[in-house]
């Protein structure tokens, strides 16, 4: 390792720890400077709404938390048969659906997983082949009312979702792909410099929520680090970055689902 990468490894490292070092911490958070909360939620945009339902308990055949914790695994490859839209619509609560919302002002969302001060700075994409009763294309989850909308009707993307993901033809033709984006300001303004570890550790949660239920509803996954930032925000049509913008969103992790062959 030659001393500029070894550098560029130590400011790495810092950031893992969350950058708690004094000089840093110096300005106080957009928070403590009163300034306006941004919205817990991206707002919907136009496209067609699939609703989602909420009577997905069938879905779930294995309910023992033991079993589902020992036989977790990592599966790259699906069956043929489309996935239930009551299985979606179970993985996705359980990935990131809304239990309540709360607080004066700008509200506060508590879902199935924790994040840190609940800031939720995560969204879910959905790059749909194979689900029953649902047109392939992309689609952006909506937690707070449980449903899809339609991001992108353009099925004719696979070269592009190949190339994006480094060559992963497993994950860009399973059923399903999850792309968890962030948006980075939710949680800066409350915790600063501490923001980007958080942001990360959120995003495994979501993963591992999405293992464990993909375990119990007859489903496979594997988490998915390796892409081509660039291509992959492109895909999803982010503003090119980098950015300081307040409203500035990324692809920050990935997973390919499908049921087990
Ligand atoms: C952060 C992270 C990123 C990963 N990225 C990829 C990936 O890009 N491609 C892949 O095939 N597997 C990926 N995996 C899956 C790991 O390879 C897998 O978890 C590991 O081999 C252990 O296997 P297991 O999950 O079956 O226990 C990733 C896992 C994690 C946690």
């Amino acid at each position: 390792m030659n001393e500029t990468t070894k550098y560029k490894m130590l400011i790495q490292r810092e950031m893992m720890k969350g950058y708690t070092a004094a000089y840093v911490q110096a300005e106080p958070t957009d928070q403590q400077q009163k300034l306006p909360a941004p919205g817990a939620l991206k707002a919907a945009g136009n496209g067609k709404r699939i609703p989602l339902p909420l009577d997905f308990q069938d879905a779930v055949s294995n309910r023992n938390l033991l079993s589902l914790i020992r036989e977790r695994e990592s599966c790259r490859k699906y069956s043929k048969e489309a996935v239930p839209l009551n299985t979606l619509s179970f993985l996705l609560w359980a990935v990131q659906g809304v239990r309540r919302m709360a607080g004066r002002g700008e509200k506060i969302t508590f879902r199935n997983v924790p994040s840190a001060g609940s800031r939720h700075p995560l969204e879910t994409y959905l790059f749909i082949r194979n689900v029953e009763g649902v047109a392939p294309g992309i689609y952006h989850y909506l937690p707070s009312g449980h449903q899809l909308e339609l991001w992108e009707d353009d099925p004719d993307y696979a070269e592009e979702l190949t190339e994006a993901l480094n060559g992963q033809d497993f994950a860009a033709e399973a059923p399903v792909l999850f792309v968890w984006s962030a948006i980075p300001y939710r949680t800066e303004w409350r915790y600063g410099w501490q923001s980007h570890k958080y942001i990360l550790l959120d995003a495994g949660h979501a993963c591992e929520n999405l293992y464990l239920a993909c375990e119990a509803s007859g489903c496979g996954t594997c988490a998915i680090g390796s892409y081509n930032q660039e291509l992959l925000d492109e895909l999803l049509g982010f503003m090119p970055g980098p950015s300081g913008e307040k409203d500035y969103e990324f692809a920050v992790y990935a997973a390919s689902v499908g049921l087990l062959p």
